[in-house]
């Protein structure tokens, strides 16, 4: 099998898809990897690195594109590469077509067998190759807000740890799940006042275990997101319905409850945004300012941190990425039920009934 690696295009993204262990790994089983030059650069891996690893270096991503039976990405295509995609090819990556309907249609169009990376399922049906991703842009969730919240960067000049003596910043998490815990970790660690919410009360009730009394934990109900929502200095949206558009929970009214200089992290905005207010931002241009409150809502959060997350990321697919590099896509499919889990688009349908009910298609 050829696997084909390009560089990523999407602004500020510094992740590469395989990292030069993982391609040691797959050369070895007899497959080529076809890498672009320069892909793992920003992740801090020299294409003499891949070279040594086995890999074939290509200058332009059409070579790529063109000449591998699976494309390994990172995050979805973007428009510059819908042409780029070769009719039938395997796709494996981010895709969010929730939130995607032009990416959708161009992966119908060229009927791709797209599996994404986020509805991959492991035997207990939770969701391994969101997770590390999810884990690195909850924990980046505190310090960006911490940033965004000093006076200097248009926010209300709150230090969550606050000192002896003064009041600490406020944090409410929606969601508890992967980033929403980590999130949690992050805040409880820079002394910051804690309040997470869900629907799930299993994970408040693993948050209530782990923190004995110190962070407040709270049922996601309208009444207790309200006023969770107008304490919080900084707000986090961590929710996900698998496959799914991102629950609206904080609707304008809440937001404009707020005090002024406050800032949301929203990190479900790659599924849509659980905040009414938002719209995604970029790293070149990460935060606007609505009703006063400063909005952060960059999708590709761990892309500050290409290194770690390229490891975390790179770590999770490897199983995945070798199984398919084994046997080929359609046994590794046959082979396991979670990877098939992942299959989003596949001749020309959308097959994934949440993605297909957010887009408007029969699932
Ligand atoms: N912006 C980025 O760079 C970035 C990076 C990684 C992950 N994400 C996204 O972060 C989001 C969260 O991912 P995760 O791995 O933490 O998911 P998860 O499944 O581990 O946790 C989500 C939690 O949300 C809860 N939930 C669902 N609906 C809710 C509601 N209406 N009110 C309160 N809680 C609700 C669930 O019960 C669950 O505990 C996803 O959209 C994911 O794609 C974004």
């Amino acid at each position: 099998m050829k696997i084909g690696v390009p560089k990523e295009i999407k602004n500020g993204e510094t992740r590469v898809s395989m990292s030069p262990a993982l391609c040691r790994r797959c050369t070895r089983l007899g497959a080529e990897v076809l890498l672009e030059r320069g892909a793992g650069r920003s992740a801090g891996f020299t294409d003499a690195e891949y070279e040594a690893a086995g890999a074939s270096l290509v200058k332009t991503p059409k070579q790529v594109w063109g000449e591998a039976d699976m494309i390994l990405k990172v995050k979805e295509p973007l428009e510059a590469e819908f042409s780029r995609m070769q009719r039938n090819q395997t796709l494996f990556t981010y895709l969010h077509l929730a939130a995607a309907p032009e990416l959708a249609k161009a992966l119908l169009k060229k009927r791709i067998l797209g599996i994404a990376y986020e509805t991959v399922e492991a035997a207990d049906g939770s969701l391994p190759l969101l997770k590390p991703m999810s884990q690195i842009a909850g924990r980046l969730s505190i310090q960006i807000g911490a940033y965004f919240l000093q006076s200097q960067n248009g926010g209300s000049g709150v230090l969550l740890g606050g000192i002896p003596g003064t009041m600490p910043g406020r944090v409410t998490i929606i969601g508890a799940g992967n980033s929403g815990a980590h999130a949690c970790r992050m805040a409880v660690g820079m002394g910051a006042q804690v309040t997470i919410l869900d629907l799930d009360t299993r994970k408040l009730e693993l948050i209530d275990e782990e923190y004995r009394g110190q962070v407040v934990t709270l049922v996601a109900n309208p009444a207790n997101v309200e006023q969770a929502v107008a304490q919080a200095d900084l707000l986090v949206g961590a929710v996900l319905i698998p496959g799914a558009r991102a629950p609206m929970v904080v609707s304008r009214h809440m937001v404009s409850t707020m005090r002024p200089g406050s800032v949301i992290v929203d990190i479900a905005i790659d599924q849509g945004g659980c905040v009414e207010t938002i719209r995604p931002t970029s790293h070149h241009e990460p935060v606007y300012t609505e009703h006063g409150v400063v909005h952060y809502a960059v999708p590709n959060m761990p892309a500050l941190v290409g290194h770690t997350s390229t490891m975390g990321l790179t770590q999770a697919t490897e199983p995945f990425v070798v199984l398919l590099a084994e046997k080929g896509v359609q046994a590794a499919l046959e082979a396991h039920r979670g990877l098939a889990r992942g299959i989003n688009t596949r001749h020309g349908e959308i097959t994934n009934s949440a993605v297909a009910r957010a887009l408007g298609y029969k699932g």
